[in-house]
């Protein structure tokens, strides 16, 4: 998706351009093709020469110069997506009103493609009620705007003005980029572990870091579809744009995922959901003079095997996580839980699986089809699995 595109990257005189560096370095690693313009400004705070560097490409920062070739209009013509960082309230109150007098206000006005805006500056510039205007008008004609955020300033202010983590930039952008073939469909994924408690400081649980799910999660919402993320406890920053609801116990799963259900068009179960709870939790921590304890467990409720049978209009997509005969176990779950399909991995692989960056996955249709997919990462991954959704189910 990446290699495909090419970003022309306006930077304004704003502190917060020293960050634009570290995006710039991130969309290159990424695969993209990025072209740097710089306003006269922004040249006080990063020198040209960092982010010709950075991006390995020439950065452009005047309109008239000898290789003069109407570089406004080349420029628009080069890039499919615009992105202005920092768009400095001089920037976008410009912009507001199509004014173009230096080389990014005329490359602004002139380019035809996908515009972004990511506005920082000081909290009283941004909310002034002409900065507030000139983005409401922006957003109306198009544009894409990501949200400062709130903290400590530059200038010493706390308020919202912040430059988003390069991370939340990069989200946003990959939600701009993506294809939007789940426009208009709602779907809820589940990820992590669920915790089991047995006294006030002890629980058990399971390997799962909840990448997979969230993963999923992350490339429904970029595809366009409306989604709600029920997760056990991970260390994975909430997605931007999903609806996040955080559960420890597969009794608490259940409860949310049954309340969500029918309102969806589409599940993937990717939690992995504790099979066993203790039979009792205690109110006190055991201590370990307490020798006579045992733990007694019981099985928890199998949520799929219920959405199964509850199931109308929705299709079910679950995650078989076997060790041995992983065919065999994961048709069975198919036919047992009432799947449309399942995704069947092999947990004793140490380079995949639980909690590693990639996964290696065979998906069980129920035709009774089964398609290997080549190892690969869990972000690629969840596009294939969403890819074959639409393909067969949609
Ligand atoms: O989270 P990561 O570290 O990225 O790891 C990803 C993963 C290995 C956890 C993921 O790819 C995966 O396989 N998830 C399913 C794990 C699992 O619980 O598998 P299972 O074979 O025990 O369960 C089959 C299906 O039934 C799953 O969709 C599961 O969500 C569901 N289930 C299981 C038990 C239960 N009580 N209720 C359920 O709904």
């Amino acid at each position: 998706m990446w290699e495909k595109q090419h970003f022309l990257i306006g930077v304004t005189g704003g502190i917060a351009a020293y960050k634009t560096v570290d995006l710039i370095s991130r969309l290159k690693k990424k695969g993209a093709d990025v072209t740097v313009i710089m306003t006269r400004n922004a040249k006080e705070f990063v020198s040209p020469l960092t982010f010709q560097t950075i991006s390995q490409n020439r950065v452009y920062t005047e309109l008239f110069e000898e290789d003069w070739d109407v570089r406004h209009i080349s420029l628009a013509k080069k890039g499919n997506v615009l992105a202005v960082v920092p768009a400095t309230a001089n920037f976008i109150n410009k912009a507001a009103h199509g004014l173009a007098d230096d080389l990014l206000s005329t490359v602004f006005l002139a380019f035809k493609g996908k515009k972004i805006l990511v506005p920082s500056m000081n909290v009283n510039m941004f909310d002034n009620p002409i900065t507030c205007k000139s983005l409401n008008m922006l957003k109306k004609l198009g544009c894409y705007i990501i949200e400062p955020e709130e903290g400590f300033l530059a200038c010493g202010d706390v308020g919202k003005g912040r430059l988003p983590e390069t991370e939340t930039i990069i989200e946003e952008f990959e939600y701009v980029i993506s294809k939007k073939d789940l426009m208009g469909k709602k779907i809820l994924v589940t990820a992590g572990p669920t915790i089991e408690p047995i006294d006030p400081v002890r629980y058990i649980t399971n390997r799962s870091s909840g990448k997979m799910g969230y993963a999923v999660a992350r490339a429904a919402r970029n595809r366009g579809a409306d989604v709600i993320l029920i997760s056990g406890p991970t260390h994975i920053p909430p997605p931007c744009r999903v609806k996040l609801i955080r559960v420890e116990t597969a009794q608490q799963m259940f409860e949310r995922v049954v309340e969500h259900f029918h309102e969806v068009d589409i599940v993937i179960k990717a939690a992995a959901v504790c099979d066993f709870k203790p039979k009792s939790t205690r109110g006190d921590k055991i201590k370990k003079t307490d020798v006579d304890f045992k733990l007694v467990l019981v099985q928890n409720k199998d949520i799929l095997y219920e959405l199964g049978r509850m199931k109308q209009k929705q299709i079910l997509v679950g995650f078989a996580a076997e060790t041995r005969e992983l065919f065999k176990n994961a048709r069975q779950k198919l036919v047992k839980k009432n799947l449309d399909m399942v995704i069947a991995n092999d947990v004793s692989r140490a380079d995949t699986g639980f909690a590693s960056d990639y996964n290696k996955i065979n998906i069980i249709y129920n035709t009774g089809e089964i398609e290997g997919l080549e190892k690969n990462t869990k972000e690629n991954l969840a596009n294939l699995i969403l890819d074959r959704v639409v393909e067969h189910y949609c």
